[in-house]
């Protein structure tokens, strides 16, 4: 019997802590062909985004390198709210600093990336879905050779992160969240409500890999950082890694339960820009146009989490 082949990946990110834990997972999973990470802005701006997912890569230093994007510095966000990531997104880690040499822009990665693997490559959406959108819109012909987008984004219960009703990921860029949900793609989102539902709690940094692996060197400082800011902010004695979450959602499906829905994203309201509509009427006009995640057995998932942080912490 043939191996599985590995499933070939882009991640689209905005690290962010969590973005950081969920790469750090992703680049020593054999399950996965982490063929392009390409940076967005988000969390971060768009040239510290970039500087941080080229640091943490080339300092994990994973088997296979994979190509690195460059975030597009004309992205307009709407303003964001206070950031539990710190000021430079990643806690104040120190990873040394890596020049960027004739970078490709992400939109550019992804799109060749795409081309290069027609129907077999998924991206990973784990910050503003603003390179994916852009992606699409200069060239509405790639939808069909994308072989699905899992994303990181939404409330379908209204308990946003951002605002009372949207998630961060969608707030920043509520058109490109809408055109994205609207494209004919195979898609998945994973909701902010369900990403809560897995809750670390402090023994959590017991479990990291050890500080003298090069996973443990960074994954330490951050995860600390994120127990102090979500307490400090959020008055969370856990803490939630929704980025993480959403990238179980990739390799391991059956620890979720899904609905196919249409789906939507408020682009203008005064109070509800970024926010995912779901028509649940039953004689809607809409079609069903994404599967979202309702439920997770949260406690299989943790345990992917740190079987996965655990090969990272044995492979550095
Ligand atoms: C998103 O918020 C960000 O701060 C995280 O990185 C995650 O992608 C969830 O709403
Ligand atoms: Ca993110």
């Amino acid at each position: 019997m043939s191996p599985v082949e590995p499933r070939k990946l882009i991640i689209d990110c905005d690290p962010g802590i969590d973005d950081a834990v969920a790469l750090a997972m992703a680049l020593f999973d054999p399950r996965l062909d982490v063929l392009a990470v390409t940076a967005t802005a988000g969390n971060v701006s768009a040239e510290q985004a970039t500087a941080n997912l080229q640091a943490v890569v080339t300092f994990l230093d994973p088997p296979r390198l994979p190509r690195v994007g460059v975030a597009a510095a004309d992205a307009i966000l709407s303003p964001r709210p206070l950031s539990v990531h710190g000021s430079d997104g990643l806690g104040g880690l120190e990873l040394p600093r890596v020049p960027l040499h004739g970078g490709h822009p992400s939109e550019k990665v992804i799109w060749e990336t795409v081309k290069a693997h027609p129907r077999e490559v998924t991206i990973l959406s784990l910050g503003p879905l603003t390179n994916v959108s852009r992606v699409l819109a200069r060239d509405p012909a790639i939808a069909e050779l994308i072989g699905g987008i899992v994303v990181c984004g939404g409330t379908s219960h209204a308990a946003g992160n951002a605002t009372a009703t949207a998630d961060f990921n969608f707030f920043c860029d509520s058109a490109a969240a809408r055109h994205v949900v609207r494209e004919p793609v195979t898609k998945t989102l994973v909701p902010l409500e369900t990403t809560s539902q897995v809750l670390y709690e402090f023994d959590l940094l017991d479990r990291l890999p050890r500080e003298f692996t090069r996973a443990g060197t960074i994954l330490r400082p951050m995860v600390a950082h994120a127990f102090r800011a979500q307490r400090q902010f959020l008055g969370s004695e856990g803490i939630r890694l929704h980025d993480v979450v959403t990238l179980v959602a990739v390799t391991n499906p059956e620890l979720f339960e899904r609905e196919t829905v249409a789906a939507d994203v408020e682009t203008t309201g005064e109070l509800t820009a970024g926010m995912l509509v779901v028509d649940r009427r039953p004689h809607r006009d809409a079609r069903p146009n994404a599967d979202l995640l309702v439920n997770c057995d949260a406690a299989a998932v943790q345990d992917c989490v740190l079987r996965a942080l655990a090969a990272a912490g044995e492979a550095t």
